[in-house]
């Protein structure tokens, strides 16, 4: 079994975007710029900002950091989106999610340039990576493509199977693993809540991603020997008595499953780091007017 190191690549990816990042400014051109604004007192919103802001300073890169309280206004919010699309300087904006529930999610997803949108959430992004055209890959399927391209696993005429639809992992996911790249060209099965007899698919995967924020959910009886497992699972469970209060769980039961596995990424330190490395690359890009057709 092999453990696919996220933390261990990140750092790498993040080493050779700093090389990057110093060749551009030597070269007279601009420091990339990520904008960020962070809503309410969240407690994992905040740690995700803090260490998207820690990278950004870690690679060379301009962060500024705007925090509004959990009652702004959505006009408000809206108004200093547009502010910062109109601002040259600045390259990318992420909004972190989740918003307060008087704010719409959408319109502000959808009030951010596209061109700017280094999460890839806007909905023509989104359509853009559909039909196979360059555009900003969000943070979690890019670090996934990243660890399979990094750790050289096979992928062609692989079965690849999904547990979880969402529009930020599930969905994307299904979508680049069946492309006629590398990483690529799977056999995709997309499972979700009202699939029936879900084992029948987990014992056919040769890669299975899971993503359905259940911790522990899958377990070693429902996965084949040599399978490569991927888990996008973070969801905190409360340990009493630890110093944070809590674990940082996967949807895998890393114990039970390893010993099957050819790879398999742990939780926390697997494909965590990768999503703030995907967004430091996307903001690179968008400085770079580079988008993406093939990884
Ligand atoms: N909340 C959880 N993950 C993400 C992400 O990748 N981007 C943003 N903006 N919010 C999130």
């Amino acid at each position: 079994m092999i453990l696919i190191d996220g933390k261990q690549t990140a750092e790498i990816i993040k080493a050779e975007l700093a090389v990057e990042v110093e060749n551009i400014v030597k070269n007279g051109g601009k420091q990339p710029h990520l904008a960020a604004i962070l809503v309410g007192n969240d407690g994992a919103s905040e740690t995700y900002i803090a260490s998207k802001v820690k990278a950004c300073k870690k690679v060379g890169f301009k962060s500024t950091l705007i925090n509004f309280p959990a009652t702004v206004s959505e006009n408000e919010l809206l108004q200093k989106v547009i502010e910062i699309n109109n601002n040259a300087d600045i390259d990318g904006l992420i909004v972190q999610l989740p918003l307060p529930k008087h704010i719409s999610e959408k319109k502000v997803t959808e009030t951010i340039l596209p061109e700017k949108d280094v999460d890839g959430f806007h909905p023509l992004n989104v359509g853009k990576l559909a039909l196979n055209l360059p555009t900003f890959i969000s943070a979690t399927p890019y670090g996934i493509m990243q660890l399979l391209e990094r750790y050289k696993i096979e992928t062609a005429g692989k079965h690849c199977v999904i547990l979880g639809r969402s529009n930020i992992v599930g969905s994307p996911v299904s979508i680049l693993l069946s492309r006629n790249t590398y990483p690529g060209n799977c056999t995709v099965t997309l499972c979700h809540s009202r699939t029936k007899n879900l084992e029948y698919y987990t014992k056919q995967a040769d890669i299975l991603i899971a993503a359905l924020g259940k911790p522990d959910f899958v377990k070693a009886n429902m996965v084949k020997d040599g399978v490569v497992v991927i888990d996008v699972g973070i969801t905190r469970v409360s340990a009493p008595g630890t110093e944070k209060g809590y674990h940082i769980t996967g949807d895998v039961d890393f114990d039970d499953v390893a010993p099957k596995c050819s790879y398999i990424t742990p939780v926390p330190g697997g494909v965590g780091p990768m999503t703030i490395v995907a967004l430091l690359k996307n903001t690179l890009l968008s400085l770079n007017n580079n988008l993406i057709t093939n990884l």
